[in-house]
């Protein structure tokens, strides 16, 4: 879980934040939460919603491209009276009244990601701002997914939030770390300059149910080689470190994050490093 909480205090917006809907503090509508998911039909957002839905106070609005993510994670849900499902690409505005938003749109593992990289950086950058833009707009509090990755190839273990990282910028991965480093950068100049209540999280390494077998990470790597009874690949056991988070941990993390009143960042995973003896 969440090892540290930043210091907020540099990142103080002078400027008061843009009022909310009415719905979120009115009396009639308390039982109404609006809130929308980027990325909602992907591995860690689609639990977020199972989560956010088990509250009958919230109505969530998905936003998802289909890139990485599936309808099928979100089955239960479609027909709900509380439940929305938009095929919406970020990099595009999107004009929707809500009180949240939890901004998850962007392919996670290099596969995905590395597979077009313009697009990802545009996901990382367009689409961050086009959700910001909203925000604005509509007075809404927003969270970020960003991640570990900001770290890059790190010169500190464990990493804290303080560290500044070390980060390739022109290499095959920086589509996805710099451009999460652009995102975090947005969120705060935004905060700072709008008055935007922001929340940033750091994930790192998550796995549970729903996670692609086939998107080349550790974890579902060492299982879809088990299955296929495949030779285990081990790269110098005992050597490497990974912080590993189960996915409902993750999610309590976020909405904690986001109900709290820490902006961050935030590192969310497991403070126990030493538990992965391979890459
Ligand atoms: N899974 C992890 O271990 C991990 C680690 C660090 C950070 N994160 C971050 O958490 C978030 C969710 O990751 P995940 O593991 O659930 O990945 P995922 O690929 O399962 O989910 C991402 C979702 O975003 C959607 N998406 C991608 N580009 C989009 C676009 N342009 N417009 C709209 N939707 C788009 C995909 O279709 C998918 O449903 C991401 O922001 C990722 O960077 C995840």
């Amino acid at each position: 879980m969440a090892r540290e909480v930043a210091k907020s205090e540099n990142h103080t917006s002078p400027k008061p934040s843009p009022s909310p809907s009415p719905l979120r503090f009115s009396k009639f509508f308390q039982s109404n939460m609006r809130i929308l998911v980027t990325g909602g039909a992907g591995f860690i957002g689609s639990h977020l919603v199972d989560k956010l839905m088990e509250n009958e106070k919230n109505e969530v609005i998905v936003a998802d491209n289909y890139f990485t993510g599936s309808k099928d994670n979100l089955k239960k849900w479609i027909g709900h009276p509380r439940f929305e499902l938009i095929r919406h690409d970020v990099t595009e505005p999107l004009l929707v009244e809500v009180d949240q938003i939890y901004h998850l749109a962007c392919p996670a593992s290099p596969i995905f990601y590395k597979y077009n990289p313009v697009k990802t950086i545009k996901t990382n950058v367009i689409g961050t701002l086009n959700m910001l833009g909203l925000a604005k707009r509509v007075g809404a509090r927003i969270l970020l997914t960003s991640t570990s990755e900001v770290y890059g190839d790190p010169l500190v273990h464990p990493q804290d939030e303080s560290y500044w990282g070390n980060v390739n910028p022109i290499g095959v991965r920086s589509c996805y770390d710099e451009g999460k480093r652009v995102a975090e950068t947005l969120m705060f100049d935004y905060h700072r300059q709008h008055g935007i209540e922001i929340r940033v999280a750091r994930i790192f390494n998550t796995y549970g149910p729903r996670m692609n077998i086939d998107d080349g990470r550790v974890v579902s790597n060492f299982i879809a080689q088990a299955i296929r009874d495949e030779p285990l690949t081990v790269q110098a056991p005992g050597t490497q470190t990974r912080s590993f988070c189960y996915v409902s941990d993750m999610v309590d993390g976020l909405i904690r994050l986001m109900d709290g009143d820490h902006t961050g960042p935030i590192n969310i995973g497991n403070p126990g490093h030493d538990a992965a003896p391979f890459q």
